[in-house]
């Protein structure tokens, strides 16, 4: 027997705190009748339905790294109907992506059911390391790499860059390709970077999370990580 929350949040529907939300407010069935109460426990083979949908009991862990391609939502559905990372990998499992890549950014993410992991993956506390290429328009200057090097402040929060290095300098175009690496997950984080050095970014893609990169992925393709890779990846913790 397991606790209500607890079998709805492993399921992957939901956050174990959304879960206890809706148990309270009424929207789960365990088997056809309504439970508002938090401890209630079920066995396997109840049927819990959260908001009239019957939620998947096998919990069978599933883990995947894809290759975003641009024009891609980095979500499991999208209500103007573009594609959402989703569609690229064949599972019948209710996976979903950890973390977010823009709809123009491109590389890796990783999707899973195992919501212990992602909540690891995206604590800030665990500093994973997200690696980038940005290509940005101009050349980066002395007082620019000083500020990348000492921190820049976001909404009066610092985001600590690991590492950088500038791969290309075009002077003619004037455009410039630079890998960056920070541990943080805020939205558009590198954009709003460069941005503060009024260098935008024209162009970008994750290349690594963790010890994980791209490699042997194109765009759209994606893979399982194996055991080994998850255990890794739980050991970051
Ligand atoms: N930073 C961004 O600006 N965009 C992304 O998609 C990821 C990190």
């Amino acid at each position: 027997m397991e606790r209500l929350q607890k079998v709805i949040a492993a399921s992957g529907v939901t956050s174990r705190r959304k879960a206890e939300e809706l148990i309270i407010s009424g929207k789960v069935r365990v088997n056809g009748n309504v439970v508002k109460e938090l401890g209630t426990k079920v066995a396997g083979d109840d049927i819990v339905e959260v908001d009239g949908a019957t939620i998947s009991r096998d919990n069978a862990k599933v883990y995947f790294l894809l290759n975003k391609p641009r024009g891609v939502i980095t979500s499991v559905s999208d209500d103007k109907d573009r594609p959402v990372v989703i569609d690229y990998i064949n599972t019948d499992k209710r996976i979903y992506p950890v973390g977010r890549l823009d709809y123009d950014t491109t590389g890796l993410v990783i999707l899973t059911n195992d919501g212990e992991l992602a909540n690891i993956l995206m604590h800030p506390s665990n500093n994973i390391e997200k690696t980038y290429i940005a290509k940005i328009e101009g050349i980066l200057n002395k007082d620019d790499v000083d500020r990348l090097k000492s921190g820049i402040l976001i909404d009066d929060r610092k985001v600590n860059v690991v590492r950088f290095k500038i791969k290309e300098k075009n002077y003619e175009k004037s455009t410039s390709l630079i890998e960056i690496t920070i541990v943080e997950g805020r939205n558009h984080i590198v954009k709003r970077l460069f941005e503060e050095l009024r260098k935008p970014v024209i162009r970008l893609t994750r290349v690594g999370i963790a010890f994980l990169t791209t490699e042997g992925l194109k765009s759209g393709e994606y893979r399982e990580l194996s055991i080994k890779e998850v255990k890794k990846l739980y050991s970051l913790k």
